[in-house]
C-alpha cells in the first residue's frame, strides 16, 4: 500500500516526489464503455506521491489528456441543484465584485457545459469558456455562451489574448488540479491576465481528503491533490502570489484560491491562518499518509464485508451515481455486478453504458424504484443531500442508504 522513495520528479518544481500510496490498476475514470466493448479497456497505475520540496502531491504516472477529455466526455456539471447554486453565485459575485471596470473580460478554463458562464454571458459580460470536451461546450453554446474547444495552455492563452486582449478574471473550478502539465497552464495565465488581473481557481482540498478518508478523490483527473502550502509555493514559482483562500462544502470539500501578480493585493489573514492549519496538521508528512493509507485499508475491508454479508442475507443493493470517483472504490475494493447488480445515476451519455474495469451496468433513476432495492451504495455521497432528499420514498419505503466516507456506515 505505502512504498518507498521512487525518485520521481516533482512536475512543479523539478524535487524529489516520495510514493505513498498505490492504489493500483485502474480504468480512465470517465470513460464508461459499451457492454460489448467490456474488457477493452486501458489500465494505468494510480499511484501517488508527495514533493520533499514543494510539498505538492501529486500522481507519478500521468494518463494521456485526450484519454480523459474528449468529444464524448460524459460529465456535466449542470445536473446537480446544489452546484448549480454554487456556481451561479460564483458568477454573480465576480458581476458584483470583480467585473466592475469598462468592458470587462473573462475566461473560464474547463467551462463543461456553461454551468458559471451562462450567467457571465446573460449578464452581456464578455466572456470565453476553454474546453475540449465538445459535446459538454455545445450544450454551453447553445445557450449563447461563447466557447473555444480546446485544451488552455499556454500557446492557446497567447491566441485568445492576441484575439481579445487581457482578461481581468481568469476563472477554473474542478480543472486546474486535472493538469499534469500545470507549468503550461501558469505560463499561459501569466500571458493573457491583465496586470491587475485575479486568477480563481476552486479544487478539492488535501486536508479535507485526509481528514475524511475519501480516497476516491484519488482518480486519474485529479493528477495533483492541491494545499495551500503547495499552492503558494507554486504560485510563487511561476511569478504569482497566493492572496486569497476561501474554504468551500462543495464535492466533500474544497477551497477558493485567488492568485495575483505581486503587489497587486495584500495576502489575506485566511491565507495565513489556513497555512498554520497545515503547518499544525502535518498535512505533508509521511506519517500523515501512512495513517492515511491503513484508514483508507479499513474501509476497503469494512465495505467489502458489509456487502458480502448482504449478499449472503439474500439483500438488494443497487448503487447510486456513476461517479468518476466510484472507478477508485469498486477497483481498488474488487467490487462488481456480483455485489451491485447496477448503478443508477441521471446523467443519459452514461445511462446504459458499463463502468470501467468493474463492469456495473448503469441505469436511470427510474429503475431504483422499480421496486426499490433493500440497501443503496452512495458513491454520490458529495450530493447526499439533495439525492436523499429526492429519494425520501425510499427510506420512507424502509431502504437504507450506505456510506462510506467517512467510514462505512449505514443510514
Ligand atoms: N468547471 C466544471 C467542470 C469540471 S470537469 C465544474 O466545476 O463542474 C473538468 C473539465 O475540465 C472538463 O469539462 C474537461 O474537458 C476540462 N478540461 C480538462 N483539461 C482542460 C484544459 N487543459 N483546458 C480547458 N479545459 C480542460
Ligand atoms: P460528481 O460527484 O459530481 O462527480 P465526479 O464524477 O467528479 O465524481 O458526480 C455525480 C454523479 O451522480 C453524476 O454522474 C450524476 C449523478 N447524480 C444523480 O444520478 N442524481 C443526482 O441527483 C445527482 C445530484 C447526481
Ligand atoms: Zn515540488
Amino acid at each position: 500500500m505505502t512504498g518507498g522513495t521512487t525518485g520521481a520528479t516533482c512536475r512543479i518544481c523539478g524535487g524529489t516526489v516520495q510514493e505513498c500510496l498505490d492504489l493500483g490498476r485502474q480504468p480512465v475514470s470517465n470513460a464508461f464503455l459499451e457492454p460489448k466493448d467490456a474488457g477493452r479497456e486501458t489500465f494505468y497505475r494510480l499511484t501517488v506521491g508527495f514533493c520533499t520540496s514543494c510539498t505538492m502531491v501529486q500522481q507519478l504516472e500521468e494518463v494521456p489528456r485526450d484519454a480523459m477529455f474528449r468529444t464524448d466526455y460524459p460529465y456535466r456539471s449542470s445536473l446537480s441543484t446544489a452546484m448549480r447554486d454554487h456556481f451561479e453565485g460564483v458568477a454573480q459575485h465576480f458581476l458584483d465584485e470583480v467585473l466592475t471596470g469598462p468592458d470587462p473580460f473573462l475566461v473560464e478554463i474547463g467551462s463543461n457545459d456553461g454551468v458559471m458562464l451562462n450567467t457571465i454571458g446573460r449578464a452581456g459580460v464578455r466572456h470565453l469558456g476553454v474546453d475540449p470536451s465538445r459535446d459538454a461546450a455545445e450544450v454551453a453554446r447553445r445557450q449563447g455562451t461563447r466557447v473555444l474547444v480546446d485544451f488552455f495552455e499556454e500557446s492557446t492563452a497567447r491566441a485568445i489574448r492576441a484575439e481579445d486582449g487581457p482578461a481581468d478574471v481568469i476563472y477554473s473550478a474542478n480543472c486546474f488540479s486535472h493538469i499534469a502539465y500545470i507549468g503550461s497552464i501558469l505560463r499561459g495565465v501569466d500571458v493573457l491576465l491583465a496586470p491587475e488581473g485575479l486568477f480563481v481557481f476552486e479544487d478539492r482540498y488535501l486536508g479535507d481528503i485526509i481528514e475524511q478518508t475519501s480516497f476516491d478523490q484519488i482518480y486519474d483527473e485529479h493528477f495533483y491533490l492541491f494545499a495551500v502550502h503547495s499552492v503558494r509555493a507554486m504560485a510563487e514559482r511561476f511569478g504569482f502570489e497566493l492572496v486569497d483562500v476561501t474554504r468551500l462544502a462543495v464535492h466533500g470539500g474544497a477551497i477558493r484560491y485567488t492568485v495575483a501578480r505581486p503587489g497587486v493585493r495584500e495576502p489575506s489573514a485566511a491565507v495565513h491562518a489556513m497555512l498554520a492549519d497545515e503547518r499544525r496538521r502535518g498535512l505533508a508528512r509521511e506519517e500523515t499518509f501512512l495513517a492515511f493509507g491503513a484508514g483508507i485499508e479499513r474501509i476497503r475491508a469494512d465495505l467489502v464485508k458489509l456487502l458480502g454479508e448482504l449478499r449472503a442475507d439474500g439483500r438488494r443493493v443497487v448503487g447510486y451515481g456513476a461517479t468518476s470517483r466510484s472507478a477508485t472504490v469498486t477497483g481498488y475494493c474488487g467490487i462488481g455486478p456480483d455485489l451491485v447488480p447496477f448503478i443508477c445515476d441521471s446523467t443519459p451519455e452514461k445511462q446504459g453504458r458499463i463502468t470501467p474495469g468493474s463492469h456495473i451496468p448503469i441505469r436511470p433513476p427510474e429503475a431504483f424504484r422499480d421496486p426499490y432495492p433493500d440497501y443503496a451504495l452512495l458513491f454520490a455521497w458529495n450530493h447526499a443531500e439533495e439525492i436523499m432528499a429526492k429519494e425520501r420514498a425510499f427510506r420512507e419505503a424502509g431502504g437504507r442508504w450506505v456510506l462510506y466516507v467517512p467510514d462505512v456506515h449505514v443510514r
